[in-house]
């Protein structure tokens, strides 16, 4: 199939890298050459072999990434099927009966109120089977307080989950320090990482969580595959119930181009993540810089330095987030924004909420994420477009700017 170029006249301006990442083209080369790695990975002969050789070598590459031994590591469909096997695991070892040897007679769930969509619809699951499932606030810059979690800690907590980096504003958590807090109390902690891996170092050893969440398709890798770090020793069980595929802890033949694919994104990604930090985070202040600049009245939402070097999440007070995304796509910029419109309501972005953001405020925020293929010229074209466009749109609204 021939490339599709884009032969409008308007330029294109990607920068919703949060959403999802291109394929880098040396993947997309490598997967091309390894689409006839056709062979069952748990088949005997030679094809099969081959193709279980390929697996293993993408596993150490993920590993790599993460400073973790490879059979730490579990191939998924995604970050939210990782983040869903934790979940039920945990849900067994609560729920598990008297005499049983996975009863540890522990049953409380800490989160936090900003997680993405695939872990807080995990919680809500347990709080609705009876479970108790406390969310942590966060302070106004997307932070959780230890001290909150350090009051909800107990003896009888048996899990947390709280992601390392948000997925809209940015903010990092300190997660080591959790780690260590939810150690000290016996519990297990995972830390959804999605938006974190390739973006800032980070290593399982320094920051000692017991479950990390990954997905290939933020790391410039395909879609539709993921992984799952686990601890030895930490307890999992499988999601999916079939073969004896990874252990037998995630059943289905194995997704040879997707495994594959992802094993060359991270590879890539181990190698480049300083350069994408110094390189990334300096478009990102020119972008912040240049909007504080030309437009009157704006807000940065999310921690002032323990950010993702890549993402800008700004609020327009009197502009509609909606109308700002369109106006801007016609200018071929692609953004997103906070808010999610659900059964033809629009619902603010729970984020932005939990960070003291109003809900008029937060219908018009915008979050710009930016990644590999962004040029200074790029940045200073949104510096440029964006301007009139809310000029015109807060002239023409009824909300307050
Ligand atoms: C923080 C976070 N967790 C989980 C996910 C889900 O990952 P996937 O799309 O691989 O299921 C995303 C994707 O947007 C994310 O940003």
């Amino acid at each position: 199939m021939p490339e599709t170029k884009n032969t409008s006249a308007v330029r294109r301006v990607y920068v919703d890298y949060n959403a999802t990442t291109p394929l880098k083209p040396e993947v997309k080369a490598a997967m091309l050459s390894d689409l006839d790695i056709y062979g069952n990975a748990s088949s005997m002969h030679a094809s099969g072999r081959l193709a279980h050789a390929r697996v293993e070598e993408a596993r150490n590459a993920v590993g790599k990434l993460l400073g973790a031994p490879p059979e730490d590591i579990i191939f998924t469909s995604g970050g939210s099927e990782s983040n869903n096997t934790v979940f039920q695991t945990m849900r067994r070892l609560a729920s598990a009966p008297d005499g049983s040897p996975l009863k540890s007679g522990r049953t409380e769930f800490i989160t936090t109120d900003i997680e993405h969509p695939c872990v807080l619809n995990s919680a809500a699951y347990l709080r609705e089977l009876g479970f108790k499932v406390t969310f942590l606030p966060v302070d106004e810059n997307g932070k959780i307080r230890m001290a909150d979690l350090e009051r909800v800690l107990g003896g009888n907590t048996l899990f947390v989950s709280v992601m390392m980096a948000n997925n809209e504003i940015g903010t990092l958590q300190d997660i080591g320090e959790v780690a260590r807090l939810v150690k000290a109390a016996g519990a297990w902690i995972h830390t959804d990482a999605v938006q974190a891996v390739g973006k800032i170092p980070l290593n399982v050893e320094d920051i000692k969580v017991d479950y990390l969440t990954m997905s290939a398709h933020k790391i410039y890798g395909p879609k539709g595959v993921g992984g799952l770090y686990v601890r030895s020793g930490a307890p999992l069980y499988p999601l999916i119930q079939g073969g004896h595929q990874e252990d037998g802890l995630r059943a289905g033949t194995y997704n040879n181009i997707g495994i594959l694919g992802f094993g060359r994104a991270a590879s890539l990604a181990a190698g480049e993540v300083e350069k994408y930090g110094r390189e990334i985070s300096v478009l990102r202040t020119r972008l912040r810089d240049g909007l504080k600049a030309k437009i009157p009245n704006i807000k940065i939402n999310g921690h002032p330095t323990d950010v993702l070097p890549n993402t800008l999440n700004v609020s327009f007070p009197g502009a509609e987030g909606e109308a700002i995304l369109l106006s801007m796509d016609m200018m071929g910029i692609e953004a997103s924004t906070g808010s999610a419109c659900a059964s033809g309501s629009l619902e603010p972005s729970h984020v932005l909420t939990a960070i003291g953001v109003g809900a008029e405020l937060a219908h018009g925020s915008i979050r710009f994420s930016l990644g590999w293929g962004i040029t200074e010229e790029d940045i200073d074209y949104i510096i440029e477009t964006l301007p009139p466009i809310i000029a015109r749109l807060r002239a023409m609204s009824t909300l307050s700017a």
